[in-house]
Order: structure tokens, then sequence, then C-alpha cells
């Protein structure tokens, strides 16, 4: 297979072509920030947390769905990077419950890792803010769209890994959200709680009803595990 060279926060880098710079980066052990980003999941580039600065280009590309070409130079942590990475978390926080304290994500959730590793106290803006009622008519899975970042991750996982399409993007602009059809609720659908839609969700939109009772993230682990449901035989990560 073809091999690139690239320069990455200056080290030479050589992966095969068709690599992402994202995954070029972590193959040499860089580390660049991404919310939307699944390896399971087909790449999106939504949330554009992992925006890049590439030599030659004006704008800030997003590593997750910018692939290498030879001889690019990339800077993962630049003054302009970070100052566009930091503005995404504010806006981010700007509509997002500031419950961190109480919610059953604190200490497993990415916004709040990205908030606290680029210094982000508060949410930097201020305007009209969701107030959706939090989805609690199932046995399983609790769904706050408050804190919903639309990073798109359940959607794909009911596709891509679940194949099942039950939630998808409705409304537009401020309204979208993400739902069933019908905005019906996850038990007013097809859902078959797999628990896939739970496991990728980066905060706190999506959480373990049981998990959330009973214990915090940190007196839990993550194991890989098999869906019971349809027999397909689908792998994901569950909370123990
Ligand atoms: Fe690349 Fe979201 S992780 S755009």
């Amino acid at each position: 297979m073809a091999e690139v060279t690239l320069t990455i926060d200056g080290k030479q880098v050589t992966v095969p072509a068709g690599t992402t710079v994202l995954d070029a980066a972590r193959s040499a052990g860089i580390f660049i920030p991404t919310l939307c980003h699944d390896p399971e999941l087909t790449p999106w580039g939504g949330c554009r947390l992992c925006v890049v600065e590439i030599e030659g280009m004006r704008n800030l590309p997003a590593s997750c769905v910018t692939t290498v070409t030879s001889g690019m130079v990339v800077h993962t942590a630049s003054p302009a990077v970070v100052e566009a990475r930091k503005t995404i978390i504010e806006l981010l926080l700007a509509n997002h419950p500031q419950d961190c304290l109480t919610c059953g994500r604190n200490g497993d959730c990415r916004l709040q890792d990205y908030a606290y590793m680029y210094g982000v106290r508060e949410p930097g803006f201020t305007g009209e803010r969701h107030s959706y009622p939090i989805e609690d008519d199932n046995p399983f899975i609790v769904r706050d769209l408050n804190k919903c970042i639309l990073c798109g991750k359940c959607v794909r996982a009911c596709a891509e890994i679940q194949g099942k399409n039950i939630v998808d993007f409705a409304y537009r602009g401020f309204n979208t959200k993400v739902t069933p059809a019908m905005d019906s609720t996850l038990a007013g659908s097809d859902c078959v709680f797999c628990g896939n839609c739970v496991a990728v969700c980066p905060v706190g939109a999506l959480q373990e009803k049981r998990l959330r009772a009973a214990a915090r993230t940190w007196e839990v682990k993550k194991v890989r595990t098999t869906c019971p449901y349809c027999g397909t035989g689908c792998t994901f990560d569950l909370n123990v």
C-alpha cells in the first residue's frame, strides 16, 4: 500500500495513503480532542473540536475527515487551534445544563474533560437554552436532550452497529434534536434498548437507568460485551 509522509507538530509521520490527519496524529502519539468521532463509526466532522492548522490552508479543517497528503505540515495545538477549540466548548456549554455535580456522567463526560483541559470555566456566551422534558418512560435508558451536543454518535451507532435507524436528526437550527420518528420517545419506537447509543454518548444525554441509580461512574468499569437482543451478536462497551 502506498505511504504518505507528513509533519505533525514537528514530527515526521509516515502512514498509509488515505489515513486521516486524526489517525496519523494518534499513530504518532499526538493527542487531538474529539467529540463526534468514534473509530467504529463513519467519520462525520460535525463537532469541529478536532480542528488543526495545516500550512497553506486558510481555514482550520476537522482532522477526523481530512485525509493526509505528502509533505503536509500540521499543527495540532497552535494558538489559533486552541482558541477555536475553546470557543467551541464555550458555545456547547452556553446551551448545556450546569449541573455537573449531580449529573450521572460526572467524571465520565468528554465535554467536562475538555472544558477542564482547555480552561473553560464558564459558558462564555449567553442566550436561549433548551428546556426539554427528561425522557424516563422505559426501564433502561434516561434521555436528557438538554445535555445533547448533537454529535450524532447515537444516530450512527443505531444505524451502523445495530442496523435499526431508530433515531435521527429532526427540525432545524436551534430546534435541531435527535429523536425517533414522529418525535416519539424510545419506548414509543421500535428501539430494542441494546444500549449502543448509550455506550457512545460522550456526555450525559443518554444514561443507563440502572447504573445511574446504583453507582457513580468511577465505581464501575467498562467491559466489552455482546448485545443479547436480536441475535446478530453486536459487541459494545457496558458499565458493570
Ligand atoms: Fe472531528 Fe468532531 S471529532 S469534527
